[in-house]
């Protein structure tokens, strides 16, 4: 099969993604890497672009340049990746869908709600996939628990408990560090500071494993470090529309808590338990029944995590693979097959309504509000 022209924007030398969705984009042979803006300063992008094989002409100075001469091209690219800073991901990715290219965008899609619905419909008319990056909902072994939990296997889910908190901004000492300051400044990171970088994957991973989605919310936001004026620790209580609770803790403060995202699923028959630092395994407990580790590789699992397994039983495949997991199923998807499982801009929406419903709550100590973009009301 041909391999498919894919470009990116940003995820330039020294980014902190950059490096995943190449190795992910490349691992399958799905895709090509033939054009780029890779970096915020033009010369560095372009010399960055040569270096890792992309043709003089095609290494880009900005991203305007390249939509200009992309769309000019009879052999365009066939997907763009958007591995910006938030705050540009808004105008980056409406541009290439109105000009007729598929994207791939990083979370948080937009800045607002508001964009974030601007973002639907503009890929709707233009009938373009958007996907948004919730990687961490393409390892197999949490397509495994979505598939368990729609075959009923666990019956109705009552009950889930996500946290994603770790402790790499906990020293009050290194607050000050410009990497670390602009994600607790308004003016760089909007209205939401760890919940909207890390909160909404735990989100997106609760209602992509549950089969629901977020109807309401309250929130308890801190900063827990006092010069921050936005929130580096949170707690947030959910429902959703099938009526399962939830409950969210996200934190950056939690030192000694490394990557620290894990979920719990309690269902009327049995009940999952998975981490992001042990992907490959899922903790499985049927009522009445011992707990069971189910690994991925291992014979019986469904044909959606096989899929996306790659090396033998109990070889670790991990978060790059994870990401190369969205690059396959787009790959499918822009080839006309199913894109069921990809997290795209509906969900995209759906965080940023809960970001600002959370940012609502948490000013009024926690008053339940209305979680949903106005478009699903
Ligand atoms: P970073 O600051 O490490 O890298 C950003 C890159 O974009 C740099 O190479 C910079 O030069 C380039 N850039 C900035 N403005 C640009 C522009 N206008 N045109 C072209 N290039 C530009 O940022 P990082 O951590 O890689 O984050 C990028 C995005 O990825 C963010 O939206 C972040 O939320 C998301 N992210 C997602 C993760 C996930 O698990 N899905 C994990 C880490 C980041």
């Amino acid at each position: 099969m041909m391999k498919l022209k894919w470009g990116m924007i940003g995820g330039g030398e020294g980014s902190q993604i950059g490096p995943a969705h190449r190795l992910g984009a490349q691992a399958d042979g799905n895709f090509e890497l033939v054009a780029g803006a890779l970096d915020h300063d033009a010369e560095k992008g372009r010399k960055y672009a040569e270096s890792l094989g992309i043709s003089p002409d095609r290494a880009y100075g900005n991203w305007r340049d390249m939509l200009a001469a992309e769309s000019a091209r009879e052999d365009r690219v066939d997907l763009v990746t958007v591995a910006t800073p938030n705050a540009t991901h808004f105008e980056i990715t409406k541009a290439f869908l109105d000009a007729g290219f598929h994207v791939l965008c990083e979370k948080p899609m937009t800045m607002t709600v508001e964009q974030g619905e601007e973002i639907v419909q503009v890929a709707e008319e233009a009938g373009k996939i958007c996907a948004v990056n919730y990687c961490y909902s393409a390892y197999p072994m949490v397509r495994e628990m979505r598939h368990m939990v729609a075959q009923g296997e666990i019956g109705k889910v009552r009950l889930v408990v996500t946290n994603f908190s770790h402790g790499h901004h906990g020293d009050a000492t290194d607050a000050d560090n410009p990497r670390v300051r602009w994600r607790y400044d308004p003016e760089m990171a909007g209205v939401s500071g760890q919940f909207a970088d890390c909160g909404i994957h735990a989100l997106h991973m609760a209602s992509f494993i549950a089969g629901d989605e977020v109807r309401e919310l309250s929130a308890d936001f801190a900063s827990a470090i006092d010069s921050r004026v936005l929130e580096d620790d949170a707690m947030v209580n959910f429902r959703m529309e099938g009526g399962t609770v939830g409950r969210l803790w996200t934190s950056s403060v939690a030192i000694g808590r490394q990557h620290g995202f894990d979920i719990q699923v309690f269902g009327e028959t049995g009940g999952f338990r998975w981490a992001s630092e042990q992907p490959n395994q899922v903790y499985y407990t049927p009522v009445g029944g011992r707990t069971q580790i189910m690994e991925k590789g291992e014979n019986g699992l469904s044909d959606e995590a096989t899929r996306l397994s790659r090396v033998a039983i109990a070889h670790p495949e991990g978060f790059p693979l994870a990401v190369a997991n969205i690059y396959v199923d787009l790959a499918a998807a822009i080839r006309g097959g199913s894109s069921g499982n990809l997290p795209n801009a509906v969900d995209g929406v759906r965080s940023m309504a809960a970001v600002y419903a959370a940012v609502a709550s948490a000013k009024e100590r926690g008053k339940w509000v209305d979680a949903r973009p106005p478009m699903f009301r």
